[in-house]
């Protein structure tokens, strides 16, 4: 039964609005796969008896084939992608670990992140690791191997390593959730190339701030860059290792609301008056105070069987683990919408773009038929019966071929925009 309230909350998360969207799209773009072959072979079946359609025109025709082909193959890649950023040691690995509810991605001391780490989720059962232009599937044994293996490795800090992960072993990766880790801001000097490499398709940026301390100017700069090259990306701000405030000997409730409301001021007006990506009232919902070490806790014990809050590393732990569900939420909500926008709607205005453009040439091939047809009736006695037979034939075939490709626009039309409808 433990399954099943599982899985009963996973079809609940805000992600299945991405995964409806994609099965939709894809279901449309299977009919019109089937249309277009079916067309095609008439299309050749013309060409070949009566000439009417030239040899360009068949050749036009089957570049279609190719292009719904190729759209299908794309939206079976498509997925949401959260990309971190942050100084070096603020928690980003950390953070994508407490996601994934296991400790993937190496972290801490002697395991500073030195590349770009994207974890994807597999069809296969055992975990295995792929570097930049290779082909080679690296097993992963255990999480330490994975860490030696990313370590000893000399990789340049904006190549990328691939970790695929048993989709099984956690919902977000289950519902096409792509996460990229990154090294911290303040090491590089290639920022440029990382947005260029790693950041244009991204969905959301998690940036992951030290609460103890304030943003720096890497930190800004970076965001500055990122929205330049992007109109209105969605940032949200983490302001990890709020267990620490906790601690302070001198830490006082009104203490720590006093440097709440410090930095999330300072967070809203980076977003809003710095960057412009946002107004007041969408900035105040991505601003967030948790701890990511004690939520990543937290969860192996509730793995475990046991309550979370034995994963507790401060007072208070109650209130972080909620902001840190509530931060899953608003992320889940917002990066599903985003990927439905920016993806589906491009694959679903490029089908409708395809099927006007068969439209227009079927109806083009069916006026030179008629036309062919009575300049062939005028000259009726040179006609056979069997030609004409077959010409009648041929007009009929035409005429609901032209029907049936105009039902189609008009129900891939339909489709798409209730899809994106009902989505939205
Ligand atoms: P780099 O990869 O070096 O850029 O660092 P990172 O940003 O990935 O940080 P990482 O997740 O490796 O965390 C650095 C150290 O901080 C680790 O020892 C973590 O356990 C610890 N840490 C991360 N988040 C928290 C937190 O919320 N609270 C506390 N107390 N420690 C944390
Ligand atoms: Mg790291």
């Amino acid at each position: 039964s433990e399954n099943r309230t599982m899985h009963i909350n996973a079809d609940k998360s805000p992600l299945q609005v991405f995964v409806r969207a994609k099965k939709k799209i894809n279901d449309i773009y299977v009919e019109i796969e089937e249309y277009v072959a079916e067309t095609t072979t008439f299309i050749n079946a013309l060409h070949a008896e009566a000439e009417i359609v030239d040899k360009a025109e068949r050749e036009l025709f089957e570049s279609y084939v190719l292009k719904v082909a190729g759209i299908r193959e794309v939206l079976a890649r498509d997925h949401m992608k959260v990309a971190f950023f942050g100084r070096t040691s603020n928690g980003k690995s950390s953070v994508i670990n407490a996601m994934l509810r296991e400790k993937i991605l190496p972290s801490g001391i002697g395991h500073t992140t030195n590349c770009f780490c994207q974890v994807e989720g597999s069809d296969s059962s055992e975990a295995y690791l792929m570097k930049e232009g290779s082909e080679e599937k690296l097993n992963v044994v255990n999480i330490k191997q994975l860490a030696n293996a990313l370590c000893q490795e000399k990789l340049s800090e904006s190549s990328l390593v691939r970790i695929f992960w048993p989709r099984e072993r956690c919902n977000l990766l289950r519902d096409d959730v792509v996460f990229v880790d990154s090294p911290g801001v303040d090491v590089s000097a290639n920022l440029d190339d990382w947005i260029d490499n790693h950041c244009l398709n991204a969905d959301v940026f998690v940036l992951v701030l030290n609460a103890e301390s304030t943003m720096t100017r890497a930190e800004k700069q970076f965001f500055h860059t990122v929205s330049q090259k992007l109109s209105k990306p969605n940032i949200f701000i983490l302001n990890n290792r709020w267990d620490a405030s906790a601690n302070e000997p001198e830490s006082q409730e009104s203490e720590l609301d006093k440097v709440r409301s410090q930095h999330t001021e300072r967070c809203i007006d980076f977003l809003t008056k710095e960057l412009k990506v946002t107004n007041e009232k969408e900035a105040a919902e991505r601003v967030f105070f948790v701890s990511a070490r004690e939520a990543l806790q937290a969860r192996i014990e509730e793995a475990k069987g046991n309550s979370p809050s034995q994963g507790a590393i401060a007072e208070g732990f109650h209130a972080r683990y909620f902001e840190f569900q509530d931060f899953e939420r608003k992320f889940e909500e917002c990066i599903s919408k985003s990927a439905v926008q920016t993806k589906f709607e491009k694959h679903s205005s490029r089908g409708k773009t395809l099927s006007g453009d068969m439209r227009s040439m079927l109806d083009n091939i069916y006026e030179r038929i008629t036309i062919f047809r009575n300049l062939k009736l005028d000259q009726k006695t040179l006609l056979s019966e069997r030609i004409q037979g077959t010409e009648t034939e041929m007009m009929n075939v035409t005429r609901e071929m032209k029907l049936k490709i105009h039902n189609m626009v008009e129900e891939v039309e339909q489709k798409v925009s209730k899809a994106l409808n009902e989505e939205i």
